[in-house]
């Protein structure tokens, strides 16, 4: 009597119950997940199928994958299990409108094969995700979608980071993503799977060990007598009620032909296989030995295998493949309807009776035979890493094949493994054979994270004897220093590659001295060092042409030589040629912004960033979009666009998880220059806390910039020597280094107030002498008039009203509104101490609206209260308008006010419809409006102060 499956479920009500409610509510419009979870044989993947069932039932859209132990490595193996049969039906039409807008992302990964073959698209890990993640939603936009996904305990990362993103985003998304796994697997993603699990839109299903009356069932329909109790409950017994062992035991008791009575019961705990394995080799035994053969092909193969690669692999004729399967099916071994295990563990325990050695030269011949039948390299390589390393020359070029394609694909972890595999099989060549595999594999570590492609990099220039080649190794190596924020280190690598280089490859040449320059001018222990070359190379700057020397010429000229726009203007013609990608290069577009902004050019920054961040998302590059808000944000500041600076400095941070030093330190200080503009003192000290930036500061020029936010705060918080011991340091930096334009940072004019207030009248005074002197001849209006302010405040009385009146002059020609502001405010406030009450009240009105327009609450409040003070009566001060908006309710009303849908935005920020539609609705209700089409106009701030 053969064993009779049963498909009916039991015992699983309340699993199914929940299931259900979960389809109820995605039907409604909420996203929802769902993971099953629970030991090997515990019904996870039939509880699956009914989901699905279910699913479907309601006219779900589904879709369903399973992840197989074989293809761990396998890159976004999953996720193209789930999508790509649902591209391939689609019309073209439809396949446009799928992956329309930031879906195009996820369109190189799905079955189009037109990727570059060489080098890959930076951060194409996060733009791969979000591209993915806007597919869901144009899969959904006809009606729900059942994403259904099976033994995600062995699912690949890249497929896990991209399920972990959907859930993380499901929101209102009628989406339903139901999966399962074990919960203590070796070997897998468990941190992604937790991730998964913990989400507040995921529920956790765990399906119990079968009841007394479902066991009954089973063998009620396994065998043809009505079972004895006393017989269930040893099978229970022996099993634990554990679906999959009750199966196996009742195969062998049909097999024993023993009757399920009180007789047998005696017998079944000793005849219980004692696991999987046993019970199933048992069977085996008992088959042809082509069947055995057959199965093992099966299990090295993977589920689901080719039998023309099964047969070759089996070494028997494919008729023979047919008839061992239909025996293999009988014993319960394959499923019926494909070349596909009954369950995981039989497969395991087949895949584990063959002898390692073995196994690996079945998946080493496994690997041949795909790669002739035309198999792509993600497959192949699989079976390449299971096997031993051969050292064959094929099998080093699959793996690089397939790293590249991994790498390209936004999948750099799994291409650093194919690429470790490869320089094992290529153990036995010499080092230097070897080297640019070290140089591919530390580039997919770096683009993962893993700081050791540094190390790796050091060593291939170690290795590296051909001058130009060894130039590139290192063009590479310091540029990934120099955008980690180690310029010093970056200076030596160029350095010693140029020395190393000497004319053999005059292009290259050219690069490397750039970079060299940039980055050593702006090291402090090396400057010296170049600033021969460096002022020759000034003297001769009108025959420069190589865009990223005109940059960095232009960078440090500005802060040496006056007059500051002499090294605008290099930086200005560098950008005009049009050939530094920010995308590639940011940290040169960022060299050559920075002279622009301090020469006072701030709209030309500005509009520089705004490219920048175009093309971040034109190219889905997060990080480096992260950087050009980062930068972005400081020279906000500069134009008292608080609420724009806030916006992208929060975005920053949101996106710049990366912990690059550099970045943090320039979102760090924007953001402290807001929230003191704003009097959130506190929250600004907190910020220098939380980050670790209360102690000492590295080294580096960009750092003089948070020097400078910390020394103004601690001034604000009346920490009056603290304040000016860390002025005194950004000074002390800055002239060690020879930087005198107070626009890059105007630390004289800053500390000099709070000097006077400690009783340095002689030494404040001195210092704004020399601001004011520096300022006039670099050029620099905004800087001018600030030096000129804290002359006044330091001098005060009648002279200190004159040079109130000669800054609030100078800050009119400039770009910084804010400064104008704090000048005219200062000038009120003056003339109103000094008697003139009428004439404090014009500037006090201006500075209030000007303060107010710049989302500067604290001047505005000191404006008010001045002018109150002098005998006007301002209106009271309440957030209206545009000014209560949030940074990030601002920028999405802005965005919308353009014209963009709410999807445009949220591809755009890479955040969810939701968020955009919450924001949204937050802006509309401070505004007061109802609509977008009175954005337009709402966003225009109207006139705030106008006093009676
Ligand atoms: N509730 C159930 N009632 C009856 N049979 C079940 C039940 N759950 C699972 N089975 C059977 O047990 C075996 C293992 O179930 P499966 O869903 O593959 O487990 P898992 O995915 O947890 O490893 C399958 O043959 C399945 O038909
Ligand atoms: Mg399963």
């Amino acid at each position: 009597m053969a064993y009779a499956p049963t498909d009916e479920l039991l015992d699983r009500g309340a699993e199914l119950a929940e299931l259900l409610g979960l389809i109820a509510e995605v039907d409604a419009g909420s996203g929802r997940a769902a993971v099953i979870e629970g030991a090997p044989g515990i019904g996870k993947s039939s509880v699956l199928t009914a989901a699905l069932a279910q699913a479907e039932a309601a006219w779900f859209d589904t879709t369903r994958a399973r992840a197989s132990e074989l293809e761990r490595d396998f890159a976004f193996g999953l996720v193209r299990q789930l999508f790509e049969p649902r591209i391939a039906k689609a019309n073209p039409k439809l396949r446009d409108e799928l992956f329309a807008g930031a879906a195009r992302h996820a369109a190189a990964l799905l079955g189009s094969d037109d990727l570059p073959d060489e080098g890959s698209p930076p951060e194409a890990s996060h733009a791969v995700l979000h591209g993915l993640y806007w597919l869901t939603v144009n899969l959904a936009s006809e009606g729900p979608l059942a994403l259904v996904v099976d033994d995600l305990h062995w699912g690949d990362a890249p497929s896990l980071r991209f399920l972990a993103y959907l859930v993380n985003r499901l929101e209102d998304l009628p989406v339903l993503v139901v999966m399962a796994a074990r919960p203590f697997e070796p070997g897998a993603e468990t941190d992604l799977i937790d991730e998964l699990a913990s989400d507040p839109a995921a529920r956790v299903i765990r399906p119990g060990p079968l009841g007394p009356d479902a066991v009954r069932g089973m063998i009620g329909a396994a065998m043809a007598e009505d079972p004895d109790p006393s017989f269930c409950g040893a099978c229970r017994d022996a099993t634990g009620g554990n679906p999959l062992l009750l199966r196996e035991l009742l195969v062998t008791l049909t097999d024993e032909g023993l009757s399920p009575n009180a007789k047998s019961a005696g017998r079944v705990q000793e005849i219980a296989p004692r696991s999987v394995v046993r019970s199933v080799s048992r069977r085996l035994r008992r088959l042809d030995p082509e069947a055995t053969e057959v199965a093992r092909a099966v299990a090295v193969l993977g589920d689901g295998s080719d039998a023309g690669a099964v047969a070759q692999l089996s070494g028997v004729s494919q008729g023979t493949v047919a008839s061992a399967a239909r025996e293999l099916v009988q014993a319960d071994i394959l499923r019926h309807d494909a070349l596909e295990f009954a369950h995981p563990l039989v497969r395991a325990a087949i895949y584990s009776e063959l002898p390692a050695p073995e196994r690996a030269r079945r998946h080493q011949e496994a690997a041949r035979i795909l790669a002739n039948h035309g198999a792509d390299e993600d497959s192949v390589a699989v079976h390449v890493l299971m096997a031993e390393p051969s050292g064959d020359e094929w099998v080093i070029d699959v793996l690089r094949r397939a790293a590249r394609r991994a790498h390209a694909r936004g999948a750099p972890d799994v291409a650093a493994t194919y690429l470790e595999r490869a320089l094992s099989e290529a153990s036995g060549r010499g080092e230097r054979e070897r080297v640019d595999l070290h140089v591919e594999l530390a580039l997919a570590e770096l683009d993962a994270t893993r700081f050791e492609g540094l190390s790796r990099l050091r060593r291939a220039l170690e290795l590296t004897d051909d001058a130009s080649s060894r130039g590139r190794v290192a063009l590479l190596l310091g540029r990934s220093m120099f955008s980690w924020g180690d310029l010093a280190g970056a200076a030596l690598v160029f350095e010693d590659a140029l020395e190393h280089l000497g004319d053999a490859d005059p292009e290259l040449r050219a690069t490397l001295d750039a970079y060299h320059l940039v980055a050593a001018i702006a090291t402090p222990g090396l400057a010296d060092s170049v600033r021969g070359r460096f002022e020759g190379l000034w003297e001769e700057r009108d025959e420069v042409t190589h865009p990223i020397l005109l940059a960095g010429l232009g960078a440090a000229g500005a802060q040496i030589f006056a007059p500051a726009g002499k090294g605008a203007d290099l930086a200005e013609r560098a950008l005009a040629t049009d050939e530094i990608s920010f995308v590639d290069d940011p940290a040169i577009v960022a060299a050559a912004a920075t002279p622009i902004m301090t020469a006072g050019r701030l709209k030309t920054a500005e509009r520089v960033y705004d490219g920048a961040e175009a093309a971040a998302r034109r190219r889905g590059a997060v990080f480096p979009l992260g950087l050009a808000w980062t930068l972005r944000a400081a020279v906000h500041v500069r134009l008292g666009k608080l609420a724009a600076a806030e916006a992208d400095a929060r975005g920053a941070l949101y996106v710049a998880r990366s912990g690059q030093l550099l970045t943090l330190v320039f979102v760090v200080t924007s953001l402290i220059d807001v929230l003191i503009e704003r009097g959130e003192l506190d929250e600004a000290s907190g910020l220098v806390d939380s980050y670790g930036l209360g102690g000492d500061l590295p080294n580096f020029v960009q750092m003089n910039y948070l020097l400078d936010s910390i020394g103004r705060l601690r001034i604000a918080q009346n920490r009056l020597d603290e304040g000016v011991a860390y002025l005194r340091e950004c000074g002390r930096r800055l002239e060690a280094w020879g930087t005198s334009n107070p626009g890059f940072v105007p630390w004289r004019t800053n500390m000099a107030p709070a000097l006077a207030a400690s009783g340095a009248r002689e030494e404040a005074l001195q210092l704004v002498e020399d601001e004011i002197e520096l300022a006039r001849a670099f050029e620099v209006p905004r800087e001018l008039g600030m030096a000129l302010r804290a002359a006044a405040l330091v001098e005060g009385g009648d002279r200190g009203i004159a040079l109130l009146h000669e800054a609030v002059a100078v800050l009119e020609g400039s770009e910084g509104r804010l400064e104008h502001a704090r000048a005219l405010t200062d000038l009120g406030a003056a003339l109103r101490r000094g008697g003139h009450r009428a004439a404090a009240r014009e500037p006090l009105k201006a500075g209030l609206d000007m303060a107010q327009s710049c989302g500067a609450t604290a001047l505005g409040e000191r404006a008010h209260s001045e002018l109150v003070a002098s005998g006007a009566r301002p209106r009271r001060l309440v957030l209206r308008g545009v000014d209560s908006l949030t940074a990030s309710e601002r920028r999405v009303a802005e965005m919308a006010s353009e014209g963009l849908t709410n999807r445009e935005i949220a591809q755009a920020l890479f955040v969810t419809e939701k968020t955009v539609e919450g924001h949204l609705g937050h802006a509309y209700r401070k505004l007061d409006i109802s609509s977008r089409s009175e954005l337009p106009n709402a966003l225009v701030r109207q006139p705030a102060a106008a006093a009676a």
